[in-house]
């Protein structure tokens, strides 16, 4: 049976690519700081599905156990799905230097160096798959999100290179560019005190779509032997489309929100 590490299976996107991954006959190695969670969805999937382990990815000895314990358990690593992630959200000069250090660690820093820790060995079989789920924000400036937008952009350039990179050895790397997706995330992100003190956001949210819906697509692509990007929704993708074809077009309105957000919120003069 083939091996799947997933990050971030606690929750959202992570969580629904594990359940699926599952249904496709993967054993798992999940991992999050959450060990019971991930722990209760292996009971819930039943005996023998896969196994938790407790990994805060910002670290890097952990990252080294949680393969170790892939590779003891299972023997091989056919899939790695780098999917942890934690947005840092408020005016750029408010942000604490512990949490840009620790948000680029986890969006941009772990991921690379799981995919260094694994590339060897599907190198070494000439087979297996790195999945990088990053963002739309790779694409374009999001005000109030410039360190996260900043590591996300850092991970669609570390998977479009590691994609060429890898090719010849039989190793697939495929990038995650989601939009506005109904999870814990807008609620786990660390706050500025600005952005903590605002009930709405001052930039306006697009359609939302489930977990399950970017989770399918996440595992389409990993089963169907795709190597490149995955966009969920035709909006995303038409946004997506604007931003590297039209820039300034797509800056401009973002800009034009983004004084509207700030306005509405009392935060500058109407
Ligand atoms: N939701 C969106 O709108 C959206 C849009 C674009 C991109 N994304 C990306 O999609 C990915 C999944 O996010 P989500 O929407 O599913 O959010 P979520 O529900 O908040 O899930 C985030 C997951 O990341 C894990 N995580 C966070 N910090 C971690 C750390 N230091 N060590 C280990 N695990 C950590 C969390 O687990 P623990 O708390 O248990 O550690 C959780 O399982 C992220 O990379 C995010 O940037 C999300």
């Amino acid at each position: 049976m083939p091996t799947a590490i997933v990050t971030g299976a606690s929750s959202g996107i992570g969580f629904e690519v594990a359940r699926l991954l599952h249904l496709k006959g993967y054993k798992l190695v999940l991992a999050s700081r959450s060990l019971e969670r991930l722990k209760q969805l292996l009971r819930e999937l039943g005996e023998g599905s896969g196994i938790a382990v407790k990994t805060d990815v910002s670290r890097y000895g952990d990252l080294r156990q949680l393969v170790e314990r892939a590779v003891e358990t299972y023997g091989e690593i056919d899939v790695l799905v780098n999917n942890a992630g934690v947005g840092l959200y408020g005016p750029f000069h408010e942000v604490r230097p512990v949490d840009i250090e620790y948000v680029v660690k986890v969006n941009l820093v772990a991921p690379m160096l799981l995919s260094r820790l694994v590339a060897e060995h599907m190198i070494e079989r000439g087979d297996g798959c790195i999945v990088n789920v990053s963002s739309l924000a790779a694409f374009t400036p999001v005000p109030w999100f410039a360190v996260y937008g900043a590591a996300k952009a850092g991970l669609k350039s570390f998977t479009d290179t590691l994609r060429l990179e890898l090719k010849r050895y039989g190793v697939r790397v495929i990038g995650v560019y989601p939009g506005y997706i109904k999870t814990n995330f807008f609620k786990n992100m660390i706050r500025t005190r600005t952005a903590s003190s605002m009930e709405v956001n001052v930039l306006p949210s697009g359609p939302e779509l489930s977990p399950r819906d970017v989770a399918a697509r996440i595992v389409d692509a990993i089963v169907s032997g795709k190597n490149g990007d995955v966009y969920v929704g035709i909006l995303n993708r038409l946004a997506k489309e604007a931003a590297v074809h039209m820039p300034k077009l797509s800056t401009m309105f973002i800009s034009y929100f983004y004084t509207r957000g700030l306005r509405r919120a009392g935060l500058i003069k109407p």
